[in-house]
């Protein structure tokens, strides 16, 4: 019998979504949540046909320069920014993503995110939970409109898009800046108005930044972008952590040269920048925007099927291109 096809599978994902790669191909699991080191990952891509990996796991070119059989890599999740592309792809390897699948929920999340960094609504727990509360009084804790006001979005992908579409009912004005405009028919359909970086700094209320990271975006939200921005304004990251300069975040947190943040991404997630963690007016959650059950489960069903078709085991295996 030929050899099955071997694939690594970087992370325990969901055992019964996964079980499906079994049907085709020798599966090398890893029990646990484990960050592997670069010298782990090459190691493991150098026994394998394909694999199925996550943003924990940072792929170059070191780490297939002796995978020899190595033909795909699947990532769970719509952000690449840990594969290294032009290496995979001059490795012959082809990668595949995400998208769609968590949109919505992502943009649920921006928005969960924005409302409790405006009406600080982690602040007031955190308040409550230390035993503060003793009457209800008039003027505490008391936070920022969201509806009716102006929301910056950075970034108009797919997220960037479910994001203003959920604007309507709250009655708000939305700008958005993005690498390129979007056809006139999206604009109308989001009621999104295209402005240019420094407006779209000035005029929001609350931005929000969905965009993808890379050497463009890196640090984009500096010290500079920041005074540009309304001091009653809040900041929401959702996409990378890279894209904000946290030291320069904190600065303008501190002295009020920003109302608040929510930020669910860091630059060197898992570890958290101290000044940010000092801070009252930041809502700090662990990169959970796409995290409903329903979504990881379909991320993973997503990845798994497009490793089964990049190594030639999908519905069209055999069938001669139309
Ligand atoms: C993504 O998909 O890029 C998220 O950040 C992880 O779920």
């Amino acid at each position: 019998m030929p050899e099955r096809p071997r694939v690594w599978v970087s992370q325990p994902l969901f055992d019964d979504v996964v079980a499906r790669l079994g049907e085709h191909f020798d599966v090398v699991a890893t029990a646990r949540v484990t960050q592997h080191g670069p010298e782990a990952i090459a190691a493991a891509l150098r026994e394998a046909d394909g694999a199925l990996v996550t943003l924990n796991d940072p792929i170059g070119a070191a780490q297939v320069a002796g995978a020899g059989r190595l033909r795909a890599i699947a990532n769970v999740g719509v952000g690449y920014n840990n594969l290294d592309l032009p290496a995979l792809s001059a490795a012959g390897v082809l990668v595949t993503n995400t998208p769609d699948v968590l949109t919505e929920t992502t943009a649920d999340f921006g928005w969960a995110l924005m409302m409790a960094a405006a009406r600080r609504i982690s602040e007031a727990e955190h308040w409550l939970r230390e035993g503060h509360w003793r009457q209800w009084s008039f003027d505490s804790l008391l936070g920022g409109d969201v509806h009716g006001t102006t929301l910056g979005i950075l970034g108009m992908g797919r997220i960037g898009q479910a994001i203003a579409r959920r604007a309507a009912g709250f009655r708000m004005r939305v700008l958005y800046h993005n690498r390129s405009r979007l056809p006139e028919a999206v604009e109308r359909e989001t009621a999104a108005s295209y402005v240019g970086f420094e407006e779209l700094l000035t005029r929001a209320d609350h931005l929000i930044l969905v965009l993808p990271y890379s050497p463009q975006s890196h640090h984009l939200i500096d010290a500079a972008a920041l005074a540009r921005m309304q001091p009653h304004a809040t900041l929401t990251n959702i996409a990378r952590g890279g894209i904000v300069d946290e030291d320069a975040l904190a600065d303008a947190l501190e002295h009020g040269r920003l109302a608040a943040a929510g930020l669910d991404v860091f630059e060197g997630e898992p570890a958290l920048n101290p000044r940010l963690l000092a801070l009252r007016n930041v809502v700090l959650t662990p990169h959970i925007a796409s995290g409903s059950l329903a979504t990881r489960r379909a991320m993973v069903a997503l990845a798994v099927d497009n490793l089964i078709a990049a190594l030639g085991y999908g519905p069209d295996a055999g069938r001669p291109p139309s």
